[in-house]
Formats: structure tokens, C-alpha cells, sequence
């Protein structure tokens, strides 16, 4: 079996962060969310891997490299534009073959092992295996409708939804699904959907199986998804890993430090990992913080986050909080301000005070 990873999309609603880099890199727990699929991928037995890129092709290809890291064998397949996630399974065509494989959205983080998803799609030979997970708010998502245990109907994006019950981003397909999506129309937002594919394999009486996800799922699509994935993989952290000078700080919860990374007089409340060359300072940190390298923090508070390389806060006078800043952002306090605030912040950047 082969794996294809969708990895192309532009990230339209989590920009200004995607104006420079692809969601699928955003890390999560100072990891990318990207090497969480592909270490599942990897778990599950699978070698041959498809990453499919767009615009963000150089990127992907700097963070994965070859695949060896994660024991796999990595070929990037270029899509000429995001025109579905169809579409991405037609192009890499020559490189799935006849081959059954795994399909897994390069945003979606799943908890899950893929392992007896695979297992049971070589035992039972369907012609596409679905993994289903119960949402609030099935509208944004594929949805399923059921009869008894039986799939039904499949709809994108219902207005309407027959159930809560949303595609999630990992699927298994044997070689029919090529011959549903040479049918295919574009959808009302201009794309090739993978929900009207299956649904055409249902249409021919194919073989469908599903099964239902049993931990945690999220679709990373948003920033409050980011950060609800950033506090669930946080949460699941048991020990300290403290590689960087502690000095004078009161420590609680688990926290990971990293090389050449100095905490003095801090107050910090695990789960919270900290990454390599910061220099935090007389400052309050977490809960559930993830804080990339090279960032410094001087007498401020931060809590539920996400800071990329080289933010840099100062003397903030309120705590900072569901907060997603991108590469070297700096917020300081400047008492020259005299009751103002001044703000240089990027395209589709979001302040809320
Ligand atoms: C896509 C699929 C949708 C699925 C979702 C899972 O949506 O079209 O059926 O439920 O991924 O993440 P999109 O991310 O393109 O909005």
C-alpha cells in the first residue's frame, strides 16, 4: 500500500501566518503538524509516500527532505493549482498506480493509529475504507448519512446536514476511485470533491466500509483549531526534557526546554515546551504554550499560545492569551506611547485588545 499526502492548499483563513508559510508547517507542540501524519503514515507500515505540493512546494520539501527521517520514501508530486482534493488524487495518477492507498489531508491531526485502519482495509478488500468522527458543526465538513450502519449519502458541505457525522481527512481507496473522479464536475466552489467521488463508488454498488475515530481528531484549518490541537498534544505530555539553564524560576507541569535556552525568574505552569536559544526573562508562562526557538520574552505574561521563531515581547501590561503570533512578531510596552497604540502588522492580521 502507498500513502498520498495532500500538502498543497494555501491556507486562506489561517493568513497573515500562511502569507509566508505553509499551514501544514505550523508547528504544534514546537513539532510540525505535517510530521505528525507522516510518523502515523510511517507507524502504519507505509514506505511509499506521495506528498502532493503547490505554492509552498519548497517548503515542504525543506521540513521532509527525503522521508528518511521518518522511514519513509518521500516523492513530491506538483499540483498545478488547488482544484480539489480529487484533482490531487488524479495527478499523482502515475505514481499510485494500481496500487490501494492511504490518503491523508496534511492539516488534519489525528490521535488514532492508522495502523488498524490499514489492517482491516487488507483484510476486508472494500473499495474504500471512510474514517467518521461525530462534529459540532458538521456544515464546514464532508458529512455522512446512515442507514443502520450502512453509508447511504455523502454530501460536502451541507447546508443541511443529515447527521454530525464529518469525513475526516484520512481515507483508503483501491484503484476504482480514479474511474469516479474522471466523472466528476467541479463543485459549487470551483473544486473536484473527493465526497462526490465516493459518493459515485456508492452510486456503482462498490464495497464502502467506515469506522468511527476513537480518541481525537482536528482539522487545523483555523486558528482556534491550532490551538485546541496545540493544548490537546501538550496535555498528553508527561515528563520535563530541561536541556537549557533554569535559574530562579518556580516550575509546575511538565515543560521541555531546549538547547541554549536560559529561564531567570520566570513562573512557569506545564504543559508548556520551549524551544532552543530563547532567553525568557522575570516573565509568567502558561499554561499550554508552545514557543519556538530563538523568541525572547522580557517581564510580560503569556498563556494558551503558539509563538513561532523570533517573537519578541516586552514589558506587556496585560497577559496575552488563544494567541497565534508568526515569525519575528514584537509587542513591547512604550510608555512614549502616551495612551496610543502604534501597529506595523502584516496583511489579514487580527489584534483584538
Ligand atoms: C476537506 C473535505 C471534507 C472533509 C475535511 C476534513 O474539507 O472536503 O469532506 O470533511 O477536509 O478535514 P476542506 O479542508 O477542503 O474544507
Amino acid at each position: 500500500m502507498k500513502a498520498l499526502v495532500l500538502s498543497g492548499g494555501r491556507g486562506t483563513r489561517l493568513r497573515p501566518i500562511t502569507h509566508t508559510s505553509a499551514k501544514q508547517l505550523i508547528p504544534i507542540a514546537n513539532k510540525p503538524i505535517l510530521w505528525y501524519g507522516l510518523e502515523a503514515i510511517a507507524q502504519a507500515g507505509i514506505r511509499d509516500v506521495g506528498i502532493i505540493v503547490g505554492d509552498t512546494a519548497a517548503d515542504i520539501r525543506a521540513s521532509v527532505g527525503d522521508g528518511s527521517r521518518f522511514g519513509i520514501r518521500a516523492t513530491y508530486i506538483p499540483q498545478d493549482a488547488p482544484l480539489g482534493l480529487a484533482h490531487a488524487v488524479w495527478t499523482a495518477r502515475e505514481f499510485l498506480g494500481r496500487e490501494p492507498f492511504l490518503m491523508f489531508l496534511g492539516d488534519n491531526l489525528i490521535k488514532d493509529s492508522l495502523k488498524s485502519l490499514v489492517d482491516r482495509f487488507s483484510r476486508e478488500k472494500p473499495n474504500a475504507l471512510l474514517l467518521l468522527a461525530p462534529v459540532p458543526n458538521p456544515s464546514a465538513f464532508g458529512v455522512v448519512e446512515l442507514s443502520g450502519e450502512r453509508i447511504v449519502r455523502l454530501i460536502e458541505k451541507p447546508a443541511d446536514p443529515p447527521s454530525n457525522l464529518a469525513l475526516v481527512g484520512v481515507y483508503l481507496f483501491d484503484s476504482s476511485i480514479f474511474d469516479a473522479i474522471t466523472r466528476l464536475k467541479p463543485s459549487g466552489r470551483g473544486e473536484l470533491e473527493i465526497t462526490e467521488a465516493i459518493q459515485l463508488l456508492l452510486d456503482d454498488g462498490k464495497k464502502m466500509a467506515h469506522q468511527k475515530i476513537e480518541r481525537w481528531w482536528k482539522d487545523t484549518g483555523k486558528k482556534e483549531d491550532l490551538l485546541e490541537a496545540n493544548r490537546f498534544v501538550l496535555k498528553e505530555m508527561e515528563d520535563d526534557n530541561i536541556q537549557g539553564e533554569v535559574e530562579q524560576c518556580e516550575i509546575r507541569g511538565p515543560l521541555a526546554v531546549g538547547k541554549g535556552t536560559r529561564l531567570i525568574r520566570c513562573r512557569i505552569t506545564g504543559p508548556c515546551v520551549i524551544g532552543e536559544h530563547c532567553v525568557l526573562e522575570d516573565s509568567t508562562i502558561g499554561p499550554f504554550t508552545s514557543i519556538s526557538s530563538n523568541v525572547r520574552i522580557v517581564r510580560s505574561e503569556i498563556n494558551h499560545s503558539i509563538l513561532l521563531e523570533d517573537v519578541r515581547l516586552t514589558n506587556l501590561p496585560r497577559p496575552l492569551a488563544d494567541s497565534l503570533l508568526g515569525r519575528g512578531v514584537q509587542i513591547t510596552r512604550d510608555n512614549s506611547c502616551e495612551g496610543s497604540l502604534r501597529i506595523m502588522v502584516g496583511d489579514q492580521g487580527e489584534i483584538q485588545l
